[in-house]
């Protein structure tokens, strides 16, 4: 990991404020193409950007991690950046979240900046190349170095309108992947606020049928559920002890947000979106996410693993997610304020907190 602090200045002074000027799916695009390109030339990003020490690997449901920072669903929906991200310091790396069916995504704008909330505002609704494409992407990477999981949701589209048609579109998914070795594990995304779908499988008698259906499959990598963040202890318990019957015992705390006077706002700022559809990221679900986390932890202790998301920008935030419960870390909006640089940041101060 060399020059960071120079990379820090570039990315702060010089990239960010030209970048942040730009439409951000334009942006995201941009980022995407030169990732995947980097991709044949790894030795141009990773000792720029990764991080490795011994004290960083962890072992958690089986699957070893180089280093607890993963990227969390929603950067790399279709799988064009599944191997560089190792190489700007990953510890692992989401794909998806993946559907079986093409999706173009809910009418623009998808995506905006909230600079002083530290969010971004999300209504991508699963846009996705398929299942199919994604795979036949992927397939084609190399993709030994890297830790993937792949997040599967029920494609937001008009024909997938029922509970049992929404199992049925999860399961064509699994099982189009179900044999691929560079999936390392599976995130069961039942959370995301801005699909036709949302909350159908809060209700645990929809849950413990896909639940079922899932575990019917006898997938080889183990499952995460990624939780909502705004649902009761209770309501939450509920989703985790249904999973725990099938054997599923992984959960990523949280997904996005939708409450708009969540405090974390800047008033003014969510004000000027008030037009806009869509669910928050960054800051405002950092309180929820780390509540949940630790909540569940205390409930249901060791036999569960723990991955937190919501709100990371710092190793003090990843430190907290930690002693709230978390085995892992995942974060986009982090990155993507602060920059690449940043994980290879965390990574070396918490190998600090080890020595
Ligand atoms: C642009 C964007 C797209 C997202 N898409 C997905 C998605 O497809 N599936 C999913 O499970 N979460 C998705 N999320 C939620 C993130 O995975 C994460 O749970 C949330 O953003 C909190 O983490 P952060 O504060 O580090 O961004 C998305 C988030 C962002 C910012």
């Amino acid at each position: 990991m060399l020059f960071t602090p120079f990379f820090d200045f570039t990315y702060h002074s010089l990239l960010k404020p030209v970048l942040f000027m730009m439409d951000p799916e334009v942006v995201h695009e941009g980022f995407t193409k030169v990732g995947e390109g980097l991709e044949r030339t790894p030795w141009l990003v990773a000792p720029f950007f990764r991080y490795s020490h011994p004290s960083l690997k962890k072992t958690v449901l089986g699957i070893e991690f180089d280093n607890p920072v993963g990227l969390s669903a929603g950067f790399d929906y279709d799988g064009h950046m599944a191997a560089v991200m190792h190489s700007v310091g990953f510890g692992f790396n989401t794909v998806g979240t993946v559907t079986a069916r093409v999706y173009a995504g809910n009418a623009a704008p998808r995506l905006a900046r909230l600079p002083k909330s530290h969010s971004l505002l999300v209504n991508k609704g699963f846009k996705s190349e398929g299942a199919r494409a994604v795979r036949a992407r992927l397939d084609k990477k190399n993709l030994s170095h890297s830790t993937i999981g792949l997040s599967v949701g029920s494609s937001n589209v008009p024909e997938v309108n029922t509970v049992t048609k929404a199992i049925a579109d999860y399961v064509t998914t699994f099982k189009l992947f179900a044999k691929r070795k560079y999936v390392k594990y599976f995130e069961l995304n039942i959370s995301c606020p801005n699909t036709a779908v949302t909350g159908t499988f809060y209700a645990p008698e929809n849950f413990a049928r896909l639940c079922k259906a899932v575990s019917a499959l006898k997938l080889f990598p183990p499952i995460f559920v990624k939780m909502p963040s705004e649902i009761s202890f209770v309501d939450s318990d509920a989703l985790v002890s249904t999973a725990l019957k099938y054997n599923i015992r992984g959960f990523i705390f949280s997904n996005l947000v939708k409450d708009r006077n969540n405090p974390a706002f800047d008033r003014g700022e969510i004000e000027k979106v008030v037009g806009l559809r869509g669910n928050f990221s960054g800051r405002p679900v950092y309180a929820n996410s780390n509540k949940l986390i630790a909540h569940t932890r205390k409930k249901f202790g060791k036999k569960i693993a723990i991955i937190g998301v919501g709100g990371v920008f710092t190793t003090a935030d990843v430190r907290a997610k930690f002693a709230a419960g978390a085995d892992l870390v995942q974060l986009i909006t982090g990155m993507i304020f602060e920059g690449p640089q940043l994980i290879g940041k965390i990574n070396k101060s918490l190998a600090g907190d080890a020595s």
